[in-house]
């Protein structure tokens, strides 16, 4: 199918990337010259494992006029950004922007399904609809072979191209027949599996069989919030159990999985530790409690998830202070700034939150990080955080160490080299993630957070 998608963040690109490799004519549109002509040169401007080798194999075309591909479409993809404002509710301008574009510019004279891919607020996809519909209608146009649906994304940064070829559910959310028909037959390959498996992508084992959930558009936007929100309150709810585990003496990485072993329960998004970050936990989270508020509805648990998530930081600074008395002065070294392991993002990383906490109370910071310093020296210049590429050289006169992203280059360090270096030998594991008797070993006391 001709497929042309608006957008080439994360969400956009993947996507566009996936269903080229599975055989649609994909064209990636965005305004954002520096990105396409980086594009052109077959050059992600994201890290994603796969994508390079994706764009490089297929042949997805790539340009800022969306003009010279609109109307050869059979499926739009919206799939811009929706920041947080300081409000807490989702910024819907490029949304808005984008499908201005699709009104101005669309001269629909075959049936074209245009879909939300982008997170959006509860009945946005119906303004969505109404503003392009009315734009088509005010051009004098027929507006009758549109057809609208929402289908949410839940691809993961560092796995989206494995979410996105492999997903467990694909949610179509709308009531016109035409569009559910176009995106089944868009989606087939993935259903069925008929596609060549990319070595550089390979499906993750005993996946289940992909599921088609069709429903309403605002049962769709609400699949996405609130899959999202249970996901941060589930990781919220390890780190309050984790607090208690801490009191009583229990290991809060054993509760975990016994909890795990309950298949109700399942053991994903239950590692404790300094909590979530990233573009879309935090974001979702507000703009859901946001949505409530609106419809005055109590959410108090997503509240609570909300809050523990803010109290892993100060678990932090209490953990130093039990062992420090006085933060002002120290030099604490931060393994890990990136959100998660597996990406180059640096936006709202729970450990560029600890390091602003920690600045304020007069600690030096110096950050290592095995891929996300060259996003963090331009995002974070204005910072006082140090950088340093080398972990050994980053632990030099170092009082504490912090993990705080469990990438795998952290397990297999010098940790000698690293006592050696230290001024004061203490290091906090705020992600669970290192051997604890070979840290001890070389004589850094060591404490999970
Ligand atoms: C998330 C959703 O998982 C995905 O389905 C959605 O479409 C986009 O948002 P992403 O933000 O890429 O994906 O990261 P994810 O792997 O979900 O992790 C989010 C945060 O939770 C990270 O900061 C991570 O470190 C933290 N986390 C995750 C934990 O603290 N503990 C866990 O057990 C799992």
């Amino acid at each position: 199918m001709k497929v042309v998608n608006i957008g080439t963040g994360y969400v956009g690109l993947n996507t566009a990337a996936a269903l080229a490799w599975i055989g649609h004519d994909v064209a990636c549109v965005d305004i954002d010259e520096s990105k396409i002509n980086s594009l052109k040169n077959g050059v992600a401007p994201i890290r994603e494992e796969g994508l390079d080798d994706l764009i490089k194999n297929t042949k997805i075309k790539f340009t800022t006029d969306l003009v010279e591909v609109i109307n050869d479409a059979e499926v739009i993809f919206i799939a811009v950004g929706t920041p947080s404002l300081p409000n807490g509710h989702a910024n819907l301008d490029y949304v808005h922007s984008a499908a201005n574009s699709i009104g101005n510019l669309i001269n629909p004279t075959h049936d074209v399904t245009i879909i939300v891919k982008s997170t959006v607020p509860i009945g946005v996809n119906s303004s969505i609809e109404d503003s392009i519909r009315n734009q088509v209608k005010l051009n004098n146009l027929n507006d009758s072979l549109l057809h609208f649906a929402s289908n949410p994304e839940f691809l993961r940064e560092g796995c989206a191209l494995s979410d996105t070829l492999y997903p467990d559910r694909i949610v179509i959310g709308t009531n016109d027949n035409t569009a559910f028909e176009m995106m089944s037959k868009l989606y087939a390959p993935l259903v069925d599996q008929t596609f060549t498996i990319p070595d550089s992508v390979q499906p993750p084992k005993d996946r289940p069989k992909t599921y088609i959930l069709h429903t309403n558009q605002t049962s769709a936007e609400m699949i996405k919030y609130s899959s999202n929100v249970f996901l941060a309150l589930k990781i919220s709810y390890i780190n309050e159990i984790s607090s208690l585990c801490d009191k009583l003496g229990a290991n809060v990485d054993d509760v975990a999985k016994g909890m795990g072993l309950d298949h109700r329960i399942a053991p994903y998004f239950l590692n404790s530790g300094l909590g979530w970050g990233g573009s879309c936990f935090p974001k979702d989270t507000l703009a859901l409690l946001q949505i409530a508020k609106d419809q005055q509805c109590d959410t108090p648990i997503i509240q609570a998830a909300w809050y523990v998530n803010e109290a892993q930081i100060d678990k932090v600074i209490n953990k130093l202070k039990y062992e420090f008395y006085d933060l002002h002065g120290l030099n604490v070294t931060l393994f890990g700034l990136t959100f998660k392991p597996n990406t180059d993002d640096v936006r709202n990383s729970p450990a560029v939150a600890l390091a602003k906490r920690l600045i304020e109370l007069g600690v030096h910071v110096t950050f290592t990080d095995p891929v996300g310093l060259p996003n963090a020296r331009k995002v974070y210049a204005d910072e006082q955080f140090k950088f340093e590429d080398d972990p050994i050289k980053a632990s030099l006169d170092s009082d504490c160490i912090i993990l705080t992203t469990e990438w795998k280059q952290f397990k297999s360090l010098d940790y000698k080299a690293i006592s050696n270096n230290m001024r004061h030998k203490f290091m906090i594991d705020a992600r669970h993630y290192l051997n604890s008797e070979y840290i001890n070993d070389v004589g850094i006391k060591y404490i999970k957070l």
